[in-house]
């Protein structure tokens, strides 16, 4: 596998990265299986079965990922207790940023008021925030940031062709965030990321700035290209990979887990990983249901869920993932 990048098990005096709140933001409008097969020839049952969704989320005209960004962001904050002066650095993990530039952390740093600080947006697709917590573990670590805002958030609805069932029917709008304090105690224990760019053609959307938009087709022809069996069988492998190495790197049994909060971009998948981690599927945060596949959302939205129901705990021992376009995928171990 290559780009391999791991911190292993903690050396004495390490500083830690901790999850000190979490929180979330889905839009208003509801779109459900019924909705879609009024628009496409699909329908609830093959949906469901294929996927297990059900509904998902959709931005209102005008509402971009900013500002789902920015209503996660501040749920976190509120429940980490932190005010904006206090935050080192935003990332935002998105593959739909409201602009070409500024970034969209930098937007949602003028909204909260967090001026002068560095904000900046990675793009690893659906893996975004996993990517991002990744980034952000790294600075806290070393010292250069005690609090740093990590956001998820994305408005795939955008880019979505919604004439194209094999696409349209598995994607949704939402965003998840953190903030990640500088902890003596614990928090994030490794974190291990991929990619596999030979493999772009499998799940990407062809038209960008420098490759320029098409302007003779509707949304200048920016609309999502995959192949979805192959992008499953790679997944589920990547998956794999990564979930062993992460408890290898720790010296760890997949046992000594309390949660697996996957990335939600299909039910099938989901079920593949907690099978290799022998874990019933009551330990595993599963809101695909709900919301589709929210991209780098996806996970933050799973696990904000999963504290404010009081199922995460405290003291507990989380496993994230994340698998997309790129191809990207990686992995967190963190004690919440
Ligand atoms: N409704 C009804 N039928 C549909 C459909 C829809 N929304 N989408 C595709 N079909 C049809 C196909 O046209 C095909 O018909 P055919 O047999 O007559 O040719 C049939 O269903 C089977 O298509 P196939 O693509 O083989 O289905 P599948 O079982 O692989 O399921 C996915 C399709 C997309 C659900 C599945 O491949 C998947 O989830 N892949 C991973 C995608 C993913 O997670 N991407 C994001 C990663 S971050």
């Amino acid at each position: 596998m290559s780009e391999r990048v791991s911190n292993g098990p903690s050396p004495v005096g390490r500083i830690y990265a901790r999850i000190a709140g979490t929180g979330s933001y889905l839009p208003d409008k509801l779109l459900t299986n019924d909705d879609l097969a009024k628009q496409v020839d699909t329908s609830d049952e093959w949906i469901r079965s294929r996927t297990g969704i059900r509904e998902r989320h959709i931005a209102a005209e005008g509402q971009t990922t900013g500002d789902l960004g920015y209503h996660a962001a501040v749920r976190a904050m509120e429940a980490a207790g932190v005010v904006a002066s206090e935050i080192d650095m935003i990332i935002v993990g998105t593959t739909t940023p409201d602009l070409i530039f500024p970034s969209t952390a930098c937007l949602i740093q003028a909204r909260i008021g967090a001026n002068g600080c560095a904000a900046l947006d990675v793009n690893a697709a659906c893996s975004g925030f996993v990517y991002a917590l990744s980034v952000a573990d790294k600075f806290i670590r070393c010292g250069d940031a005690r609090t740093v805002l990590v956001i998820g958030a994305e408005t795939l609805s955008r880019i979505v062709d919604w004439t194209e069932r094999t696409t349209c029917v598995l994607f949704g709008d939402g965003a998840g965030a953190v903030v990640l304090k500088a902890d003596s105690e614990t928090g994030i224990l490794s974190t291990h990321l991929h990619a596999d760019g030979a493999k772009k053609e499998l799940l990407w959307n062809p038209v960008g700035v420098s490759s320029g938009f098409k302007h003779d087709q509707p949304n200048g022809g920016s609309r999502i290209h995959m192949k979805g069996n192959d992008v499953f069988k790679y997944a589920v492998k990547a998956l794999d990979g990564v979930v062993d190495e992460t408890l290898e790197a720790n010296g760890l049994s997949k046992h000594d887990l309390d949660w697996l909060i996957p990335h939600q971009a299909n039910l099938r998948i989901i079920e593949a990983t907690a099978k290799r981690l022998d874990m019933s599927m009551d330990r595993v945060v599963v809101t695909v249901d709900k919301h589709g596949n929210t991209s780098s959302g996806s996970v933050p939205l799973a696990l904000d869920e999963a504290v404010r129901s009081g199922r995460v705990q405290r003291g507990q021992l989380l496993l994230l993932e994340a698998f997309g376009g790129g191809f990207t995928w990686g992995s967190a171990l963190l004690r919440y």
